[in-house]
């Protein structure tokens, strides 16, 4: 694992923007599992911008889900799927067949993990995934405890993630349960970023990174991939030793 630091959250949105670039630009037809947010936000509005400054072909480009709120329906502004929608593919026009995101009001949420992970496997793996961490070390939906064994699952989300998931919509909404790539996912993809800002993450940052490795602080297990990027502004990374 790497750990990368920057001054400032424009510059680490800068470098987390220019990577993806990057790896579509390497290998158009790469599989990307991109997370939602406040974290990302500003690397998807610099891609966007980058990207059409230097006319990026994303036509090849598969993009899949890495997770979502249980029971929200896919136009409430707070769903994973309306975020990436309105900062990524839309402004992007990736065309919807290139797009797999989990149904979140399936009656069978079995099928729905069983057919993401079909998917991932069709199309060869992922290429790169970028994911935010939680003030309780999840990542993705995969909550403290968290099996490391499991491909996509539903999971009981924790009462952090309960109190902090309000903050993505513009009404109190009941989010119980998360829909989630696993770690099996994460194990096997090809490179995966972590991107942090802001002094709340200060804490969890420390812990991931100092801290013992274990699914109690399921961020902290990307120690062991071996191609792993951690990006953080300096806030994030203030008490680091
Ligand atoms: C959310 C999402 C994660 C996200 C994390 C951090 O609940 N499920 O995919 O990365 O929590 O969110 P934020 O970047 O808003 O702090």
């Amino acid at each position: 694992m790497k750990l990368l630091i920057f001054d400032s959250y424009e510059t680490q949105s800068q470098a987390v923007a220019d990577a993806i670039l990057s790896q579509v630009a390497r290998k158009p037809e790469s599989v990307l599992c991109l997370a939602t947010g406040d974290s990302p936000l500003r690397t998807y509005q610099l891609l966007v911008e980058k990207a059409k400054a230097v006319r990026m072909d994303f036509s090849m480009t598969h993009f899949v889900a890495l997770d979502e709120w249980v029971g929200i329906p896919p136009d409430n502004s707070g769903s994973c799927k309306y975020f990436l929608t309105k900062n990524l593919f839309g402004p992007l026009a990736i065309s919807s067949d290139r797009i797999h995101l989990f149904d979140a009001l399936t009656s069978d949420i079995k099928s729905e993990c069983a057919a993401m992970d079909d998917i991932i496997q069709d199309l060869g793996g992922i290429d790169l995934m970028l994911v935010g961490i939680g003030i309780n070390g999840h990542v993705g939906f995969n909550e403290p405890g968290v099996s490391t064994e499991l491909y996509s699952h539903v999971i009981q989300l924790d009462e952090v993630t309960q109190k902090v998931g309000q903050k993505y919509f513009k009404e109190r909404v009941e989010i119980k349960e998360g829909i989630t790539l696993g770690f099996q996912h994460i194990r096997q993809t090809k490179m995966v970023l972590l991107i942090a800002n802001g002094s709340k993450k200060a804490e969890i940052i420390t812990k991931m990174l100092e801290g013992e490795i274990t699914s109690d602080c399921p961020a902290s297990i990307l120690r062991k991939h071996s191609n792993s990027y951690v990006y953080l502004d300096s806030l994030a990374a203030t008490n680091l030793s």
